[in-house]
């Protein structure tokens, strides 16, 4: 058994992950008083959420008339009949309460002339249940709305006396013998000392897991860590082989365009110079959601209309806007043009490619964000001590494929609505659970495991190996010969877990290791992903399948549910949440009009 001195430290909540979801979560939490810490592996204003340019959704009605129901319909229709129906209803009737407490704390929004916050139109997004025009719903800071969500979150924080674990990389939850989770594990980075955490209630905060696939908009962080400790805990994943690729990153670096840009009135042309989004989506062009933007693409490159020497590319079109617009309302991708694709926008079209971009599925949640154990004979029974808020849990509100820009509401919303429950569930005056020593240790054995791993393939290889072929085979397109080749190639890549090779074995800055650690997390996230994808046998939001290409409600309006044990994967199901939360009498939705129907734009 390895043996590490620990510190042990002991709160109400430990939050794991410093994101608009992790930092939402902390706010809330400490204002109320609890006790509150927040562990994160990167500098909280370098966590990922930094890069979310767009905006965020809410129904604020300050560009024209919209509604909460429409906004509701839209992520119903935009999840492709997949999402948690009174997840989503949450989602959108508390989206404009949580978009004015961001104002009130001081987040910077772009305003119009009246001094309201400034909205701008996003794929997806409409009037009148669908049958009206686009709405301008998606609240922005610019294109930097990540970037002052989040600096204003962590001022919040530190001013509401949240204590914050800066670059401790958290290594495995621990877990009680009768399933309760007690605290968290983890490594100082910067001085290799080892900790800790007893906490009555933990909240995994910890993102996606883009960097599972070669070419992805997500920080290199983004190494579904949370999903990686629950995989490890023996608990369910859910929905994973539902992963959105964002039309328009940068060809070449994968960096991101904002969709705000197509909001503002960009357009994408293929080699004809076709703006051929009339003809996919002939109502809503290149606003229509980004699944049915991305196969769009990726049909005229395969038809041989790309762009560019090798024909592999689309362009996206701004230099018709005027400079000041370019200038005011997109600063930010019109700098990463210029540097990313050597582009001016105000003369020259940017060159783009889908790139995945967000991870629909995750741990599964209510929507409170305590996490669900779906294979309990109670299905909707919760593992106690346990939350999953933000882009790592999946309460599910995207259900087979997201909006643009719901995912900052989904952060802020979800992080709030967990800080809610918490302060119902968690005891401030009761005592911390006992830890259960045995858990402790079997997280100090893992980590030193791959500490001393001197096996025959370096870490870098590995992890190529494993994004390459998530690349190829959990496509926009895929197909029953590609997803079984991946099946049988992941399974191969991952039992390769166990000849890897770490050659620094200290304990500070020791990125190796860390890297490491985070491919072991990344794995069983991918091996979920393409044994979802395998065993779906339909085309539903992200997942389009050539050889099952229309949607199958009758046997696949069902949740995947994944257990990942080593580099073996068990599928169940779970069935989606139909009911709304209010009915139509209380103010609410009516059944019929967020019934299935096919999907159109
Ligand atoms: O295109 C964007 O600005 C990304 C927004 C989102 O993923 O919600």
């Amino acid at each position: 058994m390895a043996s590490y001195e620990y510190e042990t430290h002991e709160y109400d909540v430990v939050v794991v992950g410093a994101g608009g979801a992790g930092l939402r979560a902390t706010l809330g939490m400490a204002e109320q008083g609890l006790r509150t810490a927040c562990v994160t592996k990167v500098f909280p204003t370098r966590s990922h959420t930094v890069a979310a340019q767009g905006g965020i959704a809410a129904s604020l009605s300050n560009m024209g008339p919209d509604h909460w129901q429409w906004h509701m319909y839209d992520t119903v229709k935009g999840s492709d009949w997949l999402g948690d129906t009174d997840a989503m209803e949450y989602l959108a009737r508390e989206a404009p309460k949580a978009v004015y407490e961001l104002e009130h704390y001081g987040v910077p929004f772009s305003r119009t002339e009246e001094g309201k916050i400034y909205q701008r139109p996003f794929g997806g997004h409409t009037t009148e249940f669908g049958e009206g025009p686009a709405v301008q719903r998606t609240c922005a800071a610019a294109d930097r709305t990540g970037h002052a969500i989040l600096h204003t979150l962590y001022g919040q924080s530190l001013k509401n006396n949240a204590e914050f674990y800066v670059e401790y990389f958290a290594i495995d939850l621990i877990m009680s013998d009768d399933g309760q989770c007690q605290g968290v594990v983890c490594w100082k980075l910067d001085d290799g000392t080892m900790h800790v955490f007893n906490a009555k209630m933990v909240v995994l905060a910890t993102g996606g897991y883009g960097r599972a696939f070669f070419s992805a908009t997500s920080a290199h962080t983004c190494t579904g860590d949370g999903g990686g400790m629950v995989a490890r805990a023996g608990l369910a994943l859910q929905d994973m082989e539902f992963v959105q690729f964002h039309p328009t990153g940068i060809y070449g670096s994968g960096c991101l365009i904002t969709e705000g840009a197509r909001g503002e009135g960009g357009y994408l042309t293929n080699s004809e110079g076709e703006r051929f989004m009339e003809r996919y989506a002939p109502q809503y062009k290149d606003l229509a959601p980004r699944d049915y933007v991305s196969r769009s693409m990726t049909m005229e490159i395969r038809e041989g209309r790309g762009v560019g020497a090798e024909g592999d590319h689309i362009h996206l079109n701004l230099s018709h806007l005027p400079a000041e617009a370019l200038a005011e309302r997109l600063p930010g991708i019109s700098e990463s043009a210029k540097i990313f694709a050597g582009v001016d926008v105000t003369k020259e079209p940017i060159p783009v490619l889908p790139t995945v971009h967000y991870n629909m599925g995750g741990i599964p949640t209510n929507y409170f964000g305590e996490v669900l154990n779906p294979t309990a004979k109670d299905s909707n029974a919760v593992v106690p001590g346990l939350m999953a808020v933000g882009e790592a849990g999946c309460a599910s509100v995207h259900g087979a494929n997201r909006l643009g820009s719901n995912s900052l509401i989904d952060l802020v919303v979800f992080g709030r609505a967990a800080a809610i429950r918490a302060g119902k569930v968690v005891d401030a005056e009761a005592p911390n659970p006992v830890l259960n020593q045995a858990s402790v240790d079997a997280a100090f054995d893992r980590f030193d495991g791959l500490r001393h791993a001197k096996g025959g393939i370096p870490t870098a290889d590995l992890r190529l190996e494993m994004q390459k072929t998530m690349q190829s085979d959990a496509a926009v397109f895929r197909t029953n010969e590609s997803l079984a080749e991946g099946v049988v190639k992941m399974t191969a890549i991952a039992a390769k877990m166990d000849d890897l090779h770490v050659t620094d074995t200290s304990l500070v800055w020791n990125s190796d290791l860390m890297e490491t650690l985070e491919l072991a997390n990344l794995m069983p996230n991918a091996l979920a992903t393409i044994h979802g994808a395998e065993a779906r046998k339909e085309s539903r939001g992200a997942h389009a399948h050539e050889d099952y290409p229309t949607r199958d409600d009758e046997n696949w309006r069902v949740h995947t549910i994944s257990r990942v044990d080593g580099n073996k994967v068990e599928l169940s199901h779970r069935p989606v949440v139909v009911d709304p939360l209010t009915t139509e009498d209380e103010g609410g939705i009516s059944l019929k009009k967020i019934a299935p129907k096919a999907r159109t734009f």
